[in-house]
């Protein structure tokens, strides 16, 4: 016996490593039809990784503080130009850190997508998802904290702007959004709380509801672009006949998508950390005044559909509280797509012309919806805006009725089937040129 196989005894005897390791990866029997859709998963840890690292060195130089320093430039803010001019590598710890909250989005919307072509909600992977959309939950306020951090005018106005939303909420309303503060207006008490809540306590649970995530799910195993359950098929020794070994065979597929998304991630990092003021806006170049409202506060882009619903309800018995309630239905309407979702079949592969036209439908809304929330609003975008909301609550709430017994000409296979990857391209191609002429449409109106 070698000198480490005594070591992992020593250790197993004490702790469960090797059979740990066995269970959740080198015998974690994982679909053999994995394609694009699942780099998404492996991405968002990478993603939170980073998030927690570049975090931890951000706090070793950054100030809560909103008062001014003698310079009359608040503390949080100066803070912050000192982390990207004077700390050494301080200016790429928070690139990285300013990028990958965006990219964590972009993972993590379309990681949600995949989870809806093909129905990966769907029973027995109820809890996988009703974990995701907490987690979802929780890093909309992570980030919407974290932003206030900076304490430049996006940040202050921004968080001026939700947190009177609170306000509108019947009887508590008032009372709540002063407690959210912890002030009358957005101050130094509202950025000490947020720290803490950005640094420590959101960070925690987040990773607890990982944890909890990824244990629901190697429960009952992946579901796959078939949507074909592969422990209904096993060998003589109980591996699914579908199923390769998680380890090596999706580490290595994985570590492809670690590389193309790294060159993307460094590529912005270095060359457009910006973004064309998408990623960082450009009024937060600017130290938050509680003096001066900037002319058009909009939110970081990937609370922007959200947003518009938000401001496409108008105010109606004299309370605003209607699109408020309307915001959070749009979020916690997500967690109920496994009882919403009738449908006998998993896999978009699999189902009928009902649920393939209303998910264009609803493609169509989310991405009209968070061009014209990251717009000023006119009349004719108001207008769109509703009929967008609409279009996206219907999509929902509409599920139960056009999901029923809606399935497509080709039968769901028994077994996995390769993927088809001209489909793929098609459909990537329809997606791009919807967002284009939106975008277009939408900044004409
Ligand atoms: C920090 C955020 C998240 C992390 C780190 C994460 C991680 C993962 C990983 C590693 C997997 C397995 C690999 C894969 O299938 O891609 C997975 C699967 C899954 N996740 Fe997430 N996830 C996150 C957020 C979410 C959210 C927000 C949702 C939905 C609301 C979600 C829904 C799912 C579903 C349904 C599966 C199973 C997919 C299948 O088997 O087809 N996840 N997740």
């Amino acid at each position: 016996m070698t000198k480490g196989q005594k070591l992992l005894n020593w250790v197993d005897e004490r702790f469960p490593l090797s059979s740990m390791l066995k269970e959740h990866v080198t015998e974690y029997y994982a679909p053999k039809n994995f394609n694009f859709w699942y780099f998404f998963g492996s991405l968002a840890m990478l993603v939170l990784v980073i998030q927690i690292v570049t975090g931890i060195f951000l706090t070793m130089n950054y100030k809560p503080d909103g008062t001014l320093n003698g310079a009359g430039i608040p503390v949080a803010f100066a803070s912050v130009e000192y982390i990207m001019r004077d700390v050494a590598g301080g200016w790429i710890i928070r690139y990285m850190h300013s990028t990958g909250a965006s990219m964590f989005f972009v993972v993590v919307y379309l990681h949600m997508f995949r989870g809806l072509i093909y129905g990966s909600y769907k029973q027995p992977r109820e809890l996988v998802w009703v974990f995701g959309t907490l987690i979802f939950l929780c890093l909309m306020a992570e980030a919407f904290m974290g932003y206030l951090l900076p304490w430049g005018q996006m940040s202050f106005w921004g968080a001026q702007v939700i947190v009177n939303l609170f306000g509108s909420i019947p009887v508590i309303g008032p009372d709540l959004s002063v407690w959210i503060r912890g002030d009358y207006v957005v101050s130094d008490a509202t950025l000490n709380r947020f720290f803490a809540l950005h640094v420590i306590a959101v960070p925690l649970v987040l990773l607890a509801l990982v944890v909890a995530h990824l244990i629901a799910l190697h429960e009952v195993g992946s579901n796959n672009p078939d949507g074909v359950e592969i422990k209904k098929l096993k060998d003589d020794k109980g591996i699914p006949l579908d199923g390769i070994p998680f380890h090596p065979y999706y580490t290595v597929k994985d570590v492809l998508g670690v590389v193309v998304f790294l060159i993307v991630f460094s590529a912005i990092v270095f060359f457009m950390p910006e973004m064309g003021g998408y990623f960082l806006e450009h009024p937060n170049f600017d130290q938050a005044d509680p003096l001066k409202t900037p002319p058009h506060i909009a939110p970081v882009w990937y609370f922007t559909p959200f947003y518009a619903i938000l401001r496409a309800i108008p105010s109606f018995l004299g309370t605003q509280v209607w699109g408020v309630l309307a915001m959070g239905a749009a979020v916690v309407l997500i967690a109920f797509l496994p009882w919403l979702d009738r449908s006998p079949v998993k896999s978009i592969r699999y189902r009928g012309p009902k649920f393939k036209f209303m998910l264009v439908l609803f493609i169509v809304s989310f991405i009209g919806l968070g061009i014209l929330g990251a717009l000023p609003s006119t009349n004719a975008r108001t207008v769109i805006a509703q009929v967008l909301s609409f279009v996206y609550f219907a999509f929902f709430l509409g599920m139960p009725f056009y999901t029923k017994n809606d399935v497509g000409s080709i039968p769901v296979p028994t077994r996995v089937t390769d993927t088809n990857a001209q489909r793929q391209i098609r459909f990537a191609v329809l997606v791009v040129v919807t967002i284009v002429a939106a975008a277009v449409f939408a900044m004409n109106v």
